[in-house]
């Protein structure tokens, strides 16, 4: 992975990879406490009276009192996002969508607008697309080049919604011009980190208010658990826990348990995936089937600069279009051997998929168009296994 010094983590008091051993973990030193994280497998929690109930209810007692409410184990798991991502504090949920839709939701109501990047993860387009219009909020869509934006602006648009890099084609926002745009205009800013992951890039530290998860992904890594966390200011995530406890998206501590575990690894995970990524994005890019490659650490990618700008490392994910179109990539996906052919992503284990039959299923030409998907282009996700099998398997899937 790139070593840049002049994108610092956030965290101040310890690195990142310690961050995410330690951060949140209850204080461990004394005699016989659990190394691991105890999963507090409850749905509800006692009292001792009913004088302490009624302190609750006012708002007097931090008690749980039930687990859609809070949990110990959500606790560790939001306090370690929190300050992996450098937030004031995190909300964990049911998965990648419930924080998605809680943070959304919780910026907007019925006769705001939205201003989107219309590249985007296919879940989160559909939300906007098929749900948003009945809500009586509006959305308007931008490029990742963010051209046009002044011209989208009302006095209802409430909020900037970016994902970058973007879900499948690895396009990329401008991170400053984006944030500034939002400032000027007094708008939410909110973003999908989960292609970069707080190991590569931390928007909250540039001033967006809230930062999005699929912690499916890589944050819990193990392609073993449906996750999701928002994080943000203190203020911010007190509205979006509410939002949680009334739409009811939130997390199970089972699934807290995982995405802690895999949380400790993360910083090595993404630094071998990123290492394993340009070597794929560079076989590929000499192979004489392959048309064009969607690397963002490809000098020959159109957002290469920017990356190296606003990014610590090139990422995990990449795409690319085969010349034989759709017929080549379908063939491509049925030989693979060792990469599975499946959905999701930021695992250990590599996966390809064609968004047309995954994420982006359900949309017309020109909405692939927008969305930059050809019906050929295949996303792979590079997990951790040995380079040279990763590129022996493309080899012969190829061939
Ligand atoms: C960038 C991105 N955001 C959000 C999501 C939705 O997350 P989940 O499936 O955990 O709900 C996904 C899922 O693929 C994604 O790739």
């Amino acid at each position: 992975m790139k070593k840049k010094t002049s994108v610092k983590h956030v965290s101040k008091k310890y690195g990142p990879q310690t961050t995410a051993i330690h951060g949140g973990e209850p204080a461990r030193h004394g005699v016989g406490a659990p190394v691991g994280t105890p999963i507090c497998r409850t749905s509800t929690f006692t009292f001792s009276s009913t004088a302490e109930m009624k302190l609750w209810a006012e708002g007097k007692s931090k008690a749980y009192i039930y687990s859609r409410y809070g949990n110990p184990t959500l606790a560790v798991a939001e306090q370690k996002i929190a300050e992996l991502e450098g937030a004031g504090a995190a909300v964990v949920t049911a998965s990648g969508m419930a924080a998605i839709s809680s943070a959304l939701l919780g910026a907007l109501k019925c006769g705001d607008e939205l201003i989107s990047t219309a590249q985007l993860y296919g879940g989160s387009y559909r939300l906007m697309r098929d749900l948003f219009p009945d809500m009586g909020i509006k959305v308007h869509q931008v490029g990742t080049d963010l051209a046009g934006l002044e011209g989208l602006l009302s006095p209802r648009t409430k909020c900037l919604y970016v994902e970058t890099p973007t879900n499948p084609t690895l396009r990329l926002v401008d991170l400053d011009k984006a944030i500034s745009f939002a400032k000027k205009h007094r708008l939410t800013a909110i973003i999908d980190n989960t292609f970069a992951t707080p190991v590569l890039q931390n928007p909250l530290a540039m001033g967006f208010d809230m930062v999005v998860h699929s912690a499916t992904k890589a944050l819990a890594g193990h392609s073993d658990v449906i996750a999701g966390a928002v994080a943000g200011s203190k203020e911010w995530m007190k509205r979006i826990q509410h939002m949680v406890i009334y739409l009811g998206g939130s997390m199970d501590p089972g699934a807290a348990y995982l995405l802690i575990r895999g949380m400790k690894t993360l910083g090595v995970r993404v630094e071998r995936q990123c290492a394993n990524a340009m070597t794929v994005a560079k076989f590929l890019d000499k192979h004489p089937k392959v048309a064009r490659v969607h690397y963002p650490g490809l000098v020959s990618h159109p957002d290469h600069k920017l990356a190296k700008k606003q990014m610590r490392g090139f990422g995990t994910m990449l795409a690319f279009d085969l010349k034989g179109g759709l017929p080549a990539a379908r063939k491509f996906c049925d030989r693979v051997r060792l990469f599975l052919l499946a959905a999701s992503l930021g695992g250990v284990e590599s996966l390809v998929i064609l968004p047309i039959y995954s994420s982006h299923y359900n949309m017309s030409l020109e909405e692939l168009k927008h969305a930059n998907v050809e019906p050929g282009t295949v996303r792979v996700s590079v997990g951790l296994e040995d380079a040279e099998d990763l590129i022996a398997d493309l080899k012969q899937a190829l061939a």
